[in-house]
C-alpha cells in the first residue's frame, strides 16, 4: 500500500521517491554543482579562481566526475533492474507528446499564476508530468551518458588515444563536453525554479527528502 492517512489533519500522502533515489539525487546535485563551479574555473582560469589553484580545480573536478559517474550507474541499475520501471517513468507516452506537454506548459506559464491545479497527478508509477518526463529523459538517458563518456575519454587521453581519434579528436570531445555541461548549468536553474511550483513552494522538496508527497485535493 503506497498511501497512508494522517487522521488528525486528514492529510493523505503517497510514497513517491525510494531511499536509494533520494541518496543518489542529493549526492548527484552536490556533484553537478561542484562540477559546474570547478568547470568554470578550468575553462576560464584567467577570470575565475574559486578553488585556489588550477590544479586543485582539476583534481576536484575529476573526483566529482568519477563520483557522479558511479552514482549514475547505481541510479540506472536501481530503476532498470531493481524497480524495473525506468522507461515507464522516464519515457513520455503518446498522450504526453500529443497533449500532455502542451497542457503542462500552459499550466506552468498561465494557470499556476491564476491559482489553478496541475493537470498531472503523481502516482508512484507515473510520478512525472509530461514536461518532467521529457526533461528528465533527455538529461538522464542522453546528456548524462554523453557527459560521462566524453569525460572518461578526456581523463584518459593516453590509453584511449585510438578511441579519441575515432570520435573526431580531443578538440571535438572537449567542445562536446563543454556544451553538454552548459546544458546542465542551464537545467539547474530551471529545475530548482520548477521544483518550487508545487501546491506549496516546498511540496516537491518533501518527497526528495523523506519519500512522501502530500496529495493535492480537488
Ligand atoms: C541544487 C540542486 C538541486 C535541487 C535543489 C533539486 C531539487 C529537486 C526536487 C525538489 C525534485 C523533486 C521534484 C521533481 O521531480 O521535480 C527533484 C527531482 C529530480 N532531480 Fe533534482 N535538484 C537539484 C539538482 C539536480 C541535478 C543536478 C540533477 C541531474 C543532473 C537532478 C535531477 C533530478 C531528477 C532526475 C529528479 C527526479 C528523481 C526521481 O524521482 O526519479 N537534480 N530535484
Amino acid at each position: 500500500m503506497s498511501a497512508h492517512n494522517e487522521h488528525a489533519e486528514h492529510k493523505e500522502f503517497i510514497y513517491l521517491t525510494p531511499m536509494p533515489i533520494r541518496i543518489w539525487h542529493w549526492i548527484n546535485a552536490l556533484g553537478i554543482v561542484t562540477l559546474c563551479l570547478t568547470g568554470i574555473q578550468i575553462r576560464f582560469p584567467e577570470y575565475v579562481n574559486i578553488f585556489g589553484t588550477y590544479k586543485a580545480a582539476i583534481r576536484l573536478h575529476n573526483t566529482a566526475g568519477i563520483t557522479v559517474s558511479i552514482f549514475y550507474a547505481i541510479w540506472f541499475a536501481y530503476y532498470l533492474i531493481v524497480k524495473g520501471n525506468l522507461f515507464k517513468l522516464y519515457v513520455p507516452n503518446t498522450y504526453d507528446i500529443k497533449m500532455g506537454i502542451f497542457r503542462q506548459v500552459l499550466y506552468y506559464f498561465y494557470y499556476f499564476f491564476k491559482g489553478g491545479q496541475s493537470p498531472h497527478h503523481a502516482t508512484p508509477d507515473d510520478k512525472f508530468n509530461p514536461m518532467q518526463k521529457v526533461a528528465y529523459m533527455g538529461l538522464m538517458l542522453a546528456l548524462m551518458p554523453l557527459v560521462i563518456v566524453t569525460g572518461i575519454l578526456i581523463l584518459n587521453v593516453a590509453p584511449l588515444r585510438e578511441l579519441i581519434l575515432l570520435m573526431g579528436g580531443l578538440k571535438i570531445l572537449v567542445s562536446a563536453h563543454f556544451l553538454i555541461a552548459c546544458c546542465f548549468f542551464a537545467f539547474l536553474f530551471v529545475h530548482v525554479y520548477l521544483a518550487t511550483m508545487g501546491h506549496t513552494p516546498l511540496a516537491h522538496f518533501k518527497p526528495m527528502w523523506d519519500g512522501w508527497e502530500e496529495v493535492e485535493h480537488h
